[in-house]
């Protein structure tokens, strides 16, 4: 029998999800990749964490060339990662800790080695194998060109010639990342259904929902229009309207099951306000706001992201996501803590930004989706370019700056005194930084000022606190340089200020209860960077 985790609906309204980039989270059987049983191993550190749910990477069978995202069998797990089996085991590990767990699903695009796409390569000439994909005679003397102008994401055009069958022109697949990745046609009937059977596969396992790659993708503008010639305000190969009506579909799926099964889509648009076609009772849970994840350090920049995703949120009838990092963004210590190129400003005691937006994240409405080792407070590693593994990275032109993304994705570090940090036995896939070590969870978890106990602590009082959580947020303003709300609940009334200056401000009213620095409370001084939750008694 699966069991269920007994979250109630408002616990699960702002809960805290853990993203595990499992390559990298922890290798238990020695071959330098993380897995299964090194995440198993794992439970009770992300239960003393205060994590609500998990979010794994892709975890199924896969070539590997783009890490996970190029699936070549949605119905099972790489045995990189470990069994079919062991994952069941690990699904139900967490449940019985009150730990759901979010799977990522892929539709846009499958491995090259996908038997579909091989059978694409075996069939016949514009056979039903081959309507699976996006295939387009070239442009040009024997369709020598692509068939158009689109890039791939991660650079280079979008289209890589298909092997030649009958015909003297050539022909293209389209594919919007890599030319491991080809996109799926999903103006074909039986992509549809087919995705229907996988979320019907893992609900039945006992998955608790899905993070949607790339879920503005999926169908492309009719005709393939070029992009510099199409005459409209969404991008002729994202975000079109049929999109919905697969989310439509999936909500309907997801329903079905009990407790509801969660959707949160990764989804970028021309503009914000197109979002809001995919959020909401008939379609996805929830979007990630990569516009909060993007806003550089600035107070009036933190308020208007804030006011634009709770304006989001409450317009759709859904719950507002905070994010700062994730495994395709350089990590927010480096965006946010650093004076100069890779120059952290302190050692891990010093962080005082980076422990207020932890703060700040816990003090909004809505749920919390933290990347792992972010509590460990690691910045972005420097990976040499001899070892570098993200497509992305080989796709770039010879004089781009841009190096892909492996330098959020290095191991995390568990045991100082342990060869590559207690991630591996053996060399990991990416290596281990120089000096990785003193950021080990072993040293971390001892030192009661740590970053981890920081987060601990912060998670823990967002639990106990129901202002932080569950309250009702009001008030929202910038004022030279602060961030400031307030957060009520039951008769509590609780003002909220960060510091965005580079000294500190007076703060006027308000009891102090908590503060990111090691200042007293009884301090009158907001420092540079600082958050403080201040108690607003009556008639103040
Ligand atoms: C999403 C994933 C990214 C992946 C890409 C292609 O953006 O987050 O890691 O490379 O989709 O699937």
């Amino acid at each position: 029998m699966v069991l269920i985790p007994m979250l109630s609906e408002a616990t699960w309204e702002s809960a805290v999800v853990y993203q595990v980039y499992w390559r990298s989270f922890l290798d238990g059987n020695g071959d330098g990749v993380g897995d299964l049983k090194g995440l198993r191993s794992k439970v009770a550190y992300l239960s003393s964490l205060g994590v609500d749910a998990i979010w794994l990477n892709p975890t199924y069978p896969s070539p590997q060339g783009d890490h996970g995202y190029d699936v070549s069998d949605y119905f099972d797990v790489d045995p990189i990662f470990g069994t079919l089996d062991e994952l069941r085991a690990a699904i139900h590990d967490f449940h019985e800790e009150g730990i759901k767990v979010l799977l990522d699903i892929v539709p846009n695009h499958v491995s090259s080695q996908h038997p579909w796409f091989k059978a694409a390569i075996e069939g016949d000439e514009d056979g039903p194998e081959e309507s699976r994909f996006i295939i387009r005679s070239g442009s040009g003397p024997k369709g020598a060109s692509p068939p158009n102008d689109w890039k791939s994401i991660f650079g280079g055009p979008a289209w890589s010639r298909f092997p030649q069958k009958t015909a003297d022109t050539q022909r293209w697949y389209l594919h919007m990342f890599d030319e491991c990745q080809p996109d799926l046609n999903w103006e074909n009937q039986e992509v549809h259904e087919r995705f229907e059977r996988i979320l019907e596969h893992w609900y039945e396992i006992g998955v608790d929902g899905f993070r949607i790659d790339v879920a503005h993708g999926l169908y492309k503008a009719p005709g393939f229009p070029n992009m510099e010639t199409f005459d409209g305000n969404w991008s002729a190969c994202w975000d079109q309207p049929k999109v919905h009506e697969v989310y439509r579909s999936w909500r309907r799926i997801s329903d079905r099951y009990e407790p509801r099964r969660f959707l949160i889509g990764e989804i970028h648009t021309s503009s914000r306000d197109r979002l809001l076609d995919y959020i909401g009772k008939d379609q996805l849970d929830a979007a990630f706001d990569f516009s909060f994840l993007h806003q550089p350090w600035s107070a009036e920049g933190f308020m208007e992201r804030i006011a634009e995703n709770l304006q989001l949120a409450e317009m759709s009838g859904s719950t507002p996501v905070w994010t700062l990092s994730n495994h395709d963004e350089t990590r927010h210590w480096t965006r946010y803590c650093t004076k100069g190129k890779g120059e952290p400003t302190g050692e891990l005691d010093c962080g005082t930004r980076y422990r207020s937006l932890i703060s700040l994240m816990a003090s909004l409405p809505g749920r919390i989706f933290l990347y792992n080792g972010e509590e460990l407070g690691l910045p972005q590693a420097e990976v040499p370019d001899d070892s570098r593994q993200d497509p992305a990275f080989f796709r770039q032109p010879p004089d781009s700056d841009y190096k892909g993304r492996d330098g959020c994705r290095v191991p995390l570090p568990w045991e100082s005194e342990r060869d590559n940090a207690g991630f591996s036995t053996t060399a990991p896939w990416l290596p281990m930084p120089v000096g990785w070590h003193r950021y080990s969870v072993d040293l971390q978890d001892e030192d009661p000022e740590s970053m981890l106990n920081y987060y601990r602590g912060q998670i823990e009082m967002r639990k106990a606190e129901d202002w932080m959580g569950n309250g009702e947020i009001s008030d929202l303003s910038s004022n030279g340089g602060v961030l400031s709300f307030v957060k009520s609940s039951g008769g509590l009334k609780v003002m909220v200020n960060l510091n965005f200056n580079d000294r500190p401000v007076p703060m006027d009213t308000g009891e102090v209860l908590f503060r990111s620095s090691k200042s007293s409370l009884v301090e009158r001084d907001l420092g540079p960077g600082e958050i403080a939750f201040l108690i607003l008694h009556e008639g103040v």
